[in-house]
């Protein structure tokens, strides 16, 4: 039914409970998966420098150094929750810029069919149904999108 699954992670709670039905889905459905994490920070790596000459130089290594510590947090992310698939099978992306406009970017790039996406994030306000880029996401995909709640998620009647 899905070949690829898309599975976004900002770190939250929720997306880690997305990343867990996510790589379930890929087991139960024997697809391949990629792992998100769009950073804004990259393209705002902070540096200093006395001699201008050096500038690019430093850009390019304050943004692959933080790059490359984003590349290993996703992995240790994915690692830690016994994902029960080899971690060589799983295409780990870390990318900067707008995190709606990436994951849909690479959802549309990687041949995804599915993009698993936490309902909220970081920010975490959960008196709204969808946080705005899991909203965003829902709204534009060309694939099918699943939203997984955060834990806990209050059930309200009449709403
Ligand atoms: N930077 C990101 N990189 C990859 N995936 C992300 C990123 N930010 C959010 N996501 C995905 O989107 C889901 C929903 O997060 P979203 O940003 O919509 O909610 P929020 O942070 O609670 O609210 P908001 O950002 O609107 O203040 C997350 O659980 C995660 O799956
Ligand atoms: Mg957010």
């Amino acid at each position: 039914m899905f070949h690829r699954i898309l599975i976004p992670t900002d770190y939250s709670d929720t997306s880690r409970r997305a990343l867990e039905v996510g790589l379930r889905l890929a087991k139960v459905f024997e697809t391949g998966v990629v792992c998100l994490h769009a950073s804004e920070e990259l393209t705002h790596g902070q540096f200093s420098a006395s001699n201008i000459a050096d500038v690019s130089d430093l850009i390019d290594t304050d943004e692959e150094r933080l790059r490359q510590a984003a590349r290993d947090r996703l992995t240790q992310l994915v690692a830690s929750g016994d994902p029960g698939i080899p971690l060589s099978e799983i295409e780990f992306r870390v990318v900067s810029g707008n995190p709606a406009d990436e994951i849909l970017r690479t959802a549309i790039d990687t041949g995804c069919d599915l993009i698993v996406i936490g309902t909220h994030g970081r920010s975490g306000i959960t008196d709204k149904l969808l946080g705005s880029t899991a909203e965003r996401v829902a709204r534009r995909a060309t694939c099918s999108v699943m939203t997984v709640k955060p834990e806990g998620f209050p059930f309200l009647r009449g709403t």
